[in-house]
């Protein structure tokens, strides 16, 4: 087997970074009707006046639009979603491959405060369905910025994922060369070992996905209780409020999280930390040379 490392980290109660009071309630409505009231003045002004009137006005509406939270705070958003979550969610956050749509979730829709959605995306979801990610609170209010905004301009009907020719266009030397150099995999993994036949096991976006990430690897847990009592076992669930493990002899025991410490070891948090690095071509070079894994 070619896997040797993996990588630690030390939990202790629900968050791994103090959240930021909520901004005020819907900044970005009160900013959007700002910027729809400007809009309007300009138009008369524009009909009323001289065409090199508007021009300016637009030009100023413009520079607006790049300095006033929202505007920067969503376009940050939206870079932060196309590298995180775009595969699984879908670039217009509408649902894609393997995560659900989030304009029509009511989770997202009914998050006033964008806590909700914080804690989802600090602690993911069980069995690697979604993987948690270490965000600074500045980054979590982007990523619910661009999730508001995207559910104001969602249309119904409109499902989009990544696209099967996205994956042929790599180049199989810049792949393999990225692979045994900086994006570290032949630390961990063998083209003739563990992966030899990889591509014949797995095709186009499944071969991505299980490379993006990998499903099988169990996470194990330890957990402290006060008295300084451990169990460890299979991690079984773990939410924001609780955690859960299955220990050798197939039971389970769930605690919550604010009453106890614990440890998770998970090896595909490596590929997690992966993932905000690859640039597309990156993903596009390595999807190449694994397809020559046959
Ligand atoms: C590996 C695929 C994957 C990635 C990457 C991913 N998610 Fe998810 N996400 C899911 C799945 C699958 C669910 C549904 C899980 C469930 O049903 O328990 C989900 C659920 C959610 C939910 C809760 C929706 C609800 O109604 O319960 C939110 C919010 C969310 N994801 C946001 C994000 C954000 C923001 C990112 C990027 C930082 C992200 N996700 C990255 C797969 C992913
Ligand atoms: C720190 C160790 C580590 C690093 C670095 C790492 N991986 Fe992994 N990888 C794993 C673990 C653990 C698994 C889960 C093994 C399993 O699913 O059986 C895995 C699974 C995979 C899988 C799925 C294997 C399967 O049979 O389903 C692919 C493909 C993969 N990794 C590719 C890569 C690539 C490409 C890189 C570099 C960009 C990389 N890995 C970097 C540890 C690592």
């Amino acid at each position: 087997m070619g896997i040797k490392a993996c990588r630690i980290y030390v939990q202790f109660g629900p968050y791994a970074a103090p959240i930021r009071p909520p901004r005020g309630k819907n900044e970005l409505e009160i900013d959007i009707l700002k910027q729809a009231k400007q809009t309007s003045l300009i138009a008369i002004l524009a009909v009323a006046m001289a065409p090199y009137l508007a021009a300016q006005a637009a030009g100023q509406a413009a520079q607006a639009g790049g300095s006033n939270g929202a505007g920067g705070q969503v376009s940050a958003g939206n870079a932060l979603f196309q590298q995180n979550c775009a595969f699984c969610h879908g670039r217009d956050a509408m649902g894609g491959e393997t995560g659900p749509d989030l304009t029509q979730s009511r989770l997202v829709r009914s998050d006033s405060t964008g806590q909700q959605i914080a804690a989802v995306v600090r602690e993911g979801r069980p069995d690697n369905k979604m993987p948690a990610f270490n965000f600074s609170a500045q980054q979590i209010d982007e990523l619910v910025g661009f999730l508001r905004a995207r559910i104001a301009a969602a249309q119904p009907g409109g499902r989009r994922g990544v696209e099967p020719s996205d994956l042929q266009t790599g180049n199989v030397a810049a792949g393999m060369e990225y692979f045994n150099g900086a994006g570290g995999c032949s630390k961990c993994h063998s083209p003739s070992g563990d992966l030899a036949g990889i591509a014949t096991r797995y095709q186009g976006l499944q071969l991505e996905e299980r490379m993006l990430y990998p499903k099988n690897a169990k996470s194990t847990v330890t957990v402290t209780l006060p008295s300084g009592e451990t169990f460890s076992g299979t991690l079984a669930y773990r939410d924001e409020f609780t955690v859960a493990l299955r220990d050798g002899d197939g039971r389970y025991r769930s605690w919550p999280t604010d009453e106890v410490k614990y440890k998770v070891d998970s090896p595909v948090d490596a590929h997690v930390d992966l993932f905000s690095k690859y640039t597309d071509d990156d993903i596009h070079n390595l999807m190449a040379y694994l397809q020559t894994l046959r």
